[in-house]
């Protein structure tokens, strides 16, 4: 704990909301979850919604102990809550081949669920054989159309950060997950 507490510099977190440990223990069993739910003949394409996946996914795919390919996806945030453009914008797209594949979606945080729900349709529409949702946090404030068939932990709604999730790009490097 001190060993990443030394990272903040003077830059203050509140309460420590999940310990290396919880999560190293937590993102073992999903990843067992995972590799349970898929038969033999699925050809897994586990995709990472990034920033804030990228620790996630690293530790999930190590867990995962069966044949998968990685790629990431960068969509873009909404912005202003004014704004509602209806779709999210692909900053970054890999366009890997989704057809007859079994995509499962890693997202760090379902927060107002904004970003998922319109990101599904337009991954839908590739045609995946399957298409999931697994998520490190959820914050349980609203229900998707597809709702996270994977889910570390239900969070509190609070701003977390840690572990992939930032504050204005900051505290991505935490090992545990933090409120401000
Ligand atoms: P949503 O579209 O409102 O569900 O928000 C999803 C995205 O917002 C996440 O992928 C995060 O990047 C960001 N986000 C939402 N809540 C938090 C939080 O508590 N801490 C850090 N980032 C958050
Ligand atoms: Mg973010």
């Amino acid at each position: 704990m001190t060993q990443g507490l030394t990272r903040l510099g003077d830059q203050k977190i509140a309460r420590i909301v999940y310990s290396e440990e919880e999560i190293r223990a937590r993102v073992a069993a999903m990843g067992e979850e995972i590799a349970a739910h898929y038969g033999p003949d699925a050809d897994l394409l586990v995709l990472g919604l990034l920033k804030g996946s990228f620790i996630f996914v690293a530790d999930l795919v190590r867990a995962i102990d069966r044949p998968l390919h990685v790629d990431f996806l960068v969509a873009s945030s909404y912005g202003n809550a004014t704004v509602s453009s209806g779709t999210v914008r692909l900053l970054y797209d890999p366009e890997a081949e989704f057809e007859g594949r079994d995509v499962v979606i890693v997202e760090d945080i379902i927060d107002s669920g904004t970003t998922l729900e319109r990101l599904v349709p337009m991954l839908q529409a590739r045609n995946p054989r399957s298409l999931e949702i697994c998520t490190l946090l959820h914050k349980r404030l609203t229900t998707l159309s597809r709702e996270a068939r994977w889910v570390g932990f239900d969070a509190p709604s609070e701003f977390l950060v840690g572990y992939g999730l930032d504050y204005s790009e900051n505290f991505r490097h935490l090992p545990y997950i933090a409120s401000l």
